[in-house]
């Protein structure tokens, strides 16, 4: 069950990734959007997917970063295991949070506003679920991280690394999680999952960051109403 979890699962979830966002991206090109719901609802909206975003883009840079920088690298840095834990459990604990708040406000909205509700499509509440629960397991791995660097141990933390950088160098060995906690493993198993059903939601606009907005030629905006002074 280890083997197929994290050994083959892995791969599951990344070719499905890659290859049903080309797919999506080459059949469907009217539904690769973020499918916005700003007219039916602004103002939790608003305050909902400002503080979700900025959670979720910091968690995924930092997993990334966290994960897959080599060990020997982080030693180069001077970057002891403990110093990497502290910075990981703070650093969670901060974003993580901040993205779980913005989640239930988009979660509340989503249910709750008839509108926004009634144009939803079964993929969209069910991707908001998946990633809170997701998130929800993350932060409840803290406490246990927590545990772990105030007795000194960061094996956990570089088991779980070094299991990352085997999947990415197709090498994928389920072993080096042996001796890491169950509730690890269940964030793992949600974590590739969000990969795996990327392609048939919305997430696909992930892919389409609109970096061209950072330097593109300013607009001018004009009010159809005129000002007297
Ligand atoms: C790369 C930068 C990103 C940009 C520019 C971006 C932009 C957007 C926009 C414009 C919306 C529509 C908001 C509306 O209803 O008007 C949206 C919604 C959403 N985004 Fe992103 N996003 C980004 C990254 C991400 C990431 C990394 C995730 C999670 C893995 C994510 C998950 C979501 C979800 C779940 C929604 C729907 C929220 C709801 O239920 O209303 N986004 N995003």
């Amino acid at each position: 069950m280890e083997n197929l979890l994290f050994s083959i699962y892995p791969y599951i979830a990344l070719t499905t990734f890659l290859v049903g966002s080309l797919i999506r991206f080459d059949r469907e090109q009217y539904t690769w959007k973020a499918d916005s719901s700003q007219l039916f609802e602004k103002e939790q909206l608003r305050k909902g997917s400002i503080l979700f975003h900025i959670g979720v883009l910091a968690l995924f840079f930092g997993h990334a970063g966290g994960l897959l920088t080599p060990h020997s690298w982080f030693l180069g840095l001077g970057i002891s295991d403990m110093a990497h834990q502290y910075v990981a459990i703070i650093a969670g604990t901060i974003f993580g949070s901040i993205c779980m708040m913005g989640g239930v406000i988009l979660w509340k909205r989503r249910m709750n506003n008839q509108r926004v509700r009634a144009n939803s499509h079964f993929m969209d509440i069910f991707i908001l679920d998946w990633l809170l629960v997701t998130l929800a397991v993350g932060l409840l791995t803290i406490p246990l991280s927590f545990y772990h660097a105030i007795n000194g141990d960061a094996s956990a933390m570089v088991s779980l690394a070094n299991w990352a950088q085997s999947v990415i160098s197709l090498q994928a060995n389920s072993t080096l999680l042996s001796e890491v906690g169950f509730l690890y493993k269940i964030h793992l198993f949600l974590g590739m999952s969000v990969f795996l059903l990327f392609p048939f939601t919305r997430l696909v606009h992930v892919w389409s960051v609109p970096l061209g907005y950072l330097i593109r030629p300013y607009q001018i905006v004009r009010s159809k109403y005129v000002r007297y002074r």
